[in-house]
């Protein structure tokens, strides 16, 4: 169920983002199996993984991004940096919850 740009920075369906919220900077630690989507719990943020950690609900004013895979000598390894800015930009402030 992966969109092709998603897909193609995973390995067999296998796709890795920043857990950082782009809300307030709380973990994205839950999953809401009904929505097949990442929650954070702060606010109730919630991440479509399967096309590009689109927000679907709750206050987060952009994905989170994603960490493009590969497999090195067997391994499953980062193949480079994120892509795109990880965490809360400056002015938001951070979440006091965690
Ligand atoms: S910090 Fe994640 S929804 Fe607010």
């Amino acid at each position: 169920e992966l969109a092709p740009e998603v897909a193609q920075h995973g390995v067999e369906g296998i796709v890795a983002y920043s857990a950082v919220c782009t809300h307030l900077g709380c973990i994205i630690s839950q999953w809401a199996a009904d929505k097949k989507a990442g929650l954070c719990p702060c606010h109730g943020g919630l991440y479509d993984f399967a096309h590009g950690a689109k927000v679907i609900a709750g206050p987060p004013p952009r994905p989170v991004p994603q960490l493009p895979l590969k497999v090195e000598n067997g391994v499953l390894v980062a193949a480079g940096e994120f892509l795109g800015e990880v965490g809360v930009k400056a002015e938001a402030g951070f979440c006091r919850h965690v």
